[in-house]
């Protein structure tokens, strides 16, 4: 994404956020410019592998949640009340609040279309800030910088990630991923935003 690109994305992300009017926005709002999460990839070599990429990222997520939210309010009426429009949104835009200060810059070597090796600046990735896991990062971090967030919004943040990592539960991981779902459907709606935006949107 080009830095004006960056800069578009980045007021609606914030004007979103600001809007679900929530104590603690404007704390994670400059926690995320420290660390750099609006202009960090959203992977190193799969979707988003680019400076905004994570932004766009969770801009994609969000707009899937609320298509996805309307969806299901068409075919079940009471997930209108039991997910908020706002929840949708909060949920979506800091689901991987986990990956802003994890992707570290470097030369790379790669064969380019003539056969020679080139050098790219690509990404590495660096846990050691703080390794506390993927949504269970994002949720704890959230706290940390004062996010007032409610349990479903917690629990969908925590297992978005949905079965994707199941092979490398616990049994109780895995119940405890069944109980989020059965809990409120915010956590099926985040989940399936953030495959649909990986997959659809951003995989061509
Ligand atoms: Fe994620
Ligand atoms: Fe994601």
């Amino acid at each position: 994404m080009t830095a004006s690109e960056i800069a578009t994305s980045k007021d609606k992300f914030c004007a979103l956020l600001r809007a679900t009017n929530r104590r603690g926005v404007e704390t994670v709002l400059a926690k995320l410019e420290e660390l750099g999460f609006f202009t960090a990839p959203a992977s190193t070599r799969f979707h988003g592998a680019e400076p905004g990429g994570l932004l766009q990222h969770s801009l994609n997520v969000c707009q899937e949640a609320r298509i996805i939210r309307l969806s299901q309010i068409q075919l079940r009426p009471d997930v209108e009340q039991l997910v908020p429009e706002e929840s949708a949104i909060l949920a979506a835009l800091l689901h991987d609040v986990c990956k802003a200060e994890i992707y570290k810059q470097e030369i790379k070597h790669r064969k380019n279309a003539q056969g020679h090796w080139e050098d790219y600046l690509g990404y590495t990735v660096d846990y050691s800030a703080f390794p506390m896991g993927h949504g269970e990062k994002s949720v704890i971090r959230l706290l940390q910088w004062g996010l007032e967030m409610t349990e479903a919004e917690m629990l969908a943040i925590r297992w978005h990630m949905g079965a994707f990592n199941l092979p490398f539960q616990s049994v109780e991981a895995n119940n405890c991923l069944t109980k989020a779902k059965e809990l409120n459907p915010l956590a099926s709606v985040l989940s399936a935003a953030d495959g649909l935006a990986s997959y659809v949107l951003e995989t061509r």
